[in-house]
C-alpha cells in the first residue's frame, strides 16, 4: 500500500501546469465509438480513471496506442465487444459513457454497474430517462445494466436534476439518432461543452452546449476521425489556486482557462487573497490569514461540489466561523473527520458543515475518503506543523497526474512511500 509522506509549514511558492480535464477525457475516449476510424487525443490526463477507460475501450476492441505520456491514438475500426465486465467499470463513475456511446453505434451494450467516489448516492434514473425516451429498452440488475435499441429517434429530454453524466451520456446516444434532440435543464460544466466541441469535430449538430438548453440535430453519420486537445481541467486548476491560499503561498497556475475559475476567483477575493488573470494562466498569492465565508455547492457556474473539500481546508484556519452548505451530494464532509484529527474545529451535520477557523493545524496520520478530499488532505498537510501520513492515495491516483511532483515543484516536501 502507498502512502504520501508530508512534512508540514511550507508555503508554496512557483508554478505548476494543469493537465488536461478528467472529466473530459473520460466522456471523449469513449465517444471515439460513434465512429469507426483512428482518433489522435492529446492533453490526456495520465491518471488512473484514463486508463481503466482505455483498458475497457481495449477490451471492446479499440486499439490504444500511447504516443507520449499525455497523447493517444485510438483506432475503432474493429469494436466487436458488446459488454464492459463489472470488475473494470464498477471502478470508476464514467463507465456509463460506455451505454450512450454504444446505443449509438451498435444499438446495444452491457455495462457492469459505475462505481466512483463514495459520496453518497449516485443514481443514475435520469440517464435511463434519456435513453429510454429516445427510444432504447434499459434493464438493470444483477450488478449490471444492459440497453438495446432497434433505432434511436430524436426527442425533447427534461433533466429533473442537473446532472453532468446524463447531460453527456444522452448527447452521445442522440448525435445519430433520427431527428432532434433537445436536452432542457442541462448541466454547463466546461467538459460538457468539451466533450459537444469533440463530437462536432467529428460531423455531430450539437448547439448550445454550455447553456442549460442542449439542441442535438441527429446526422445519418458521423464523417471526420482526427484530432483533438482535451481542455484544461477546471477542478485541478482550483485545486491549486486554494493551495497557495491555505499555505499562504503564490503560485502562478498555467495553462488554465481562467474564466473557467471565475467563482473560485470571485471567493478567494472575498476571504482577502489576490488574483491576476492572464486568461490561459493565473496567480494566486495572499500574505496575511484568510477571512470566513460561506460556501454553497452549485452546478457550473457556482461553486463546484468538487472543489469543497480544498475550500474546507482553507475555512478550516479562517479567521472567523464559516459555512459550508453541499447541495450536490449527500455525503461529502467525511473529509473533516480527517481534519478535526489534525485540530480543526469542525461541525458537520448531513449537508452542512460549520468551521471555526483555527490558527494552526497539525500533522497527523489522515485517510482519503474520496478524490478530492485527498487532495484536500494533501493541501492540509503542506499547511500543518509537522508530518502528515496520508494513506489511501489511490484515490488522488484517480484524477490528478504527478500530483507530488507537482506539490514538491512548488517547494512542498512530500515522499510518496510502499509500505509492505
Ligand atoms: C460528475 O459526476 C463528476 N464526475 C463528479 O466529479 C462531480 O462531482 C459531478 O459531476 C458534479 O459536478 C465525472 O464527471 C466523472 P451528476 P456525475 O450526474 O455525472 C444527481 C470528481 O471528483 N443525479 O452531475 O455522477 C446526483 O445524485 C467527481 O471528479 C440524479 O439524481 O454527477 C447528484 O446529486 C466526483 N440522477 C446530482 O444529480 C441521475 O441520473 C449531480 O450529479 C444523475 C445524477
Amino acid at each position: 500500500m502507498e502512502k504520501l509522506v508530508i512534512n508540514g509549514g511550507t508555503r508554496l511558492k512557483g508554478e505548476v501546469t494543469i493537465s488536461g480535464a478528467k472529466n473530459a477525457a473520460v466522456a471523449i475516449l469513449p465517444a471515439t465509438l460513434l465512429l469507426n476510424g483512428v482518433y489522435t487525443i492529446s492533453n490526456v490526463p495520465n491518471i488512473s480513471d484514463v486508463k481503466i477507460t482505455c483498458d475497457i475501450l481495449q477490451d471492446l476492441g479499440a486499439k490504444i496506442n500511447w504516443i507520449t505520456p499525455n497523447e493517444l491514438t485510438i483506432d475503432t475500426r474493429d469494436i466487436d465487444g458488446k459488454e464492459a465486465p463489472l470488475d473494470k467499470t464498477s471502478k470508476f463513475r464514467a463507465s456509463y459513457y460506455l451505454i450512450g456511446s454504444m446505443l449509438g453505434r451498435s444499438g446495444q451494450i452491457e455495462v457492469g454497474l459505475p462505481g466512483g467516489c463514495n459520496l453518497g448516492a449516485r443514481p443514475i434514473d435520469q440517464h435511463i430517462k434519456g435513453f429510454e425516451l429516445l427510444g432504447a429498452k434499459v434493464d438493470v440488475g444483477q450488478g449490471k445494466i444492459s440497453a438495446k435499441a432497434k433505432k434511436l429517434v430524436g426527442t425533447s429530454i427534461y433533466l429533473d436534476v442537473v446532472s453532468v453524466g446524463a447531460t453527456i451520456n444522452i448527447m452521445l446516444a442522440s448525435v445519430l439518432a433520427e431527428g432532434t434532440t433537445t436536452i432542457d435543464n442541462a448541466a454547463k460544466e466546461p467538459h460538457i461543452v468539451d466533450v459537444a466541441n469533440f463530437l462536432n469535430t467529428m460531423g455531430a449538430d450539437i448547439r448550445g452546449a454550455g447553456t442549460d438548453v442542449i439542441k442535438i440535430n441527429g446526422v445519418k453519420e458521423l464523417k471526420h476521425e482526427g484530432s483533438y486537445s482535451v481542455v484544461p481541467d477546471q477542478i485541478e486548476a482550483g485545486t491549486f489556486m486554494l493551495a497557495a491560499i491555505a499555505t499562504k503561498g503564490d503560485i502562478l497556475i498555467k495553462n488554465c482557462i481562467s474564466e473557467h475559475l471565475d467563482c473560485i476567483t470571485a471567493k478567494i477575493l472575498e476571504i482577502g487573497g489576490d488574483v491576476e488573470d492572464f486568461g490561459d494562466s493565473i496567480r494566486v498569492s495572499i500574505n496575511k490569514r484568510p477571512t470566513k465565508a460561506n460556501i454553497k455547492t452549485l452546478p457550473y457556474p457556482g461553486f463546484p461540489t468538487d472543489m469543497q473539500p480544498q475550500m474546507g481546508v482553507v475555512l478550516s484556519i479562517a479567521d472567523g466561523v464559516s459555512v459550508i452548505n453541499e447541495s450536490i451530494w449527500e455525503s461529502r464532509f467525511q473529509y473533516t473527520n480527517e481534519l478535526i484529527n489534525m485540530g480543526a474545529h469542525i461541525t458537520a451535520q448531513g449537508k452542512t458543515a460549520v468551521f471555526e477557523g483555527v490558527k494552526e493545524l497539525y500533522g497527523a496520520p489522515v485517510y482519503a475518503s474520496d478524490l478530492r478530499a485527498g487532495a484536500a488532505l494533501l493541501i492540509a498537510g503542506i499547511l500543518a506543523k509537522g508530518t502528515t501520513e496520508l494513506y489511501n492515495i489511490d484515490h488522488i491516483d484517480r484524477g490528478y497526474e504527478k500530483i507530488e511532483e507537482k506539490f514538491r515543484s512548488l517547494g512542498a516536501n512530500i515522499t510518496r512511500v510502499t509500505e509492505e
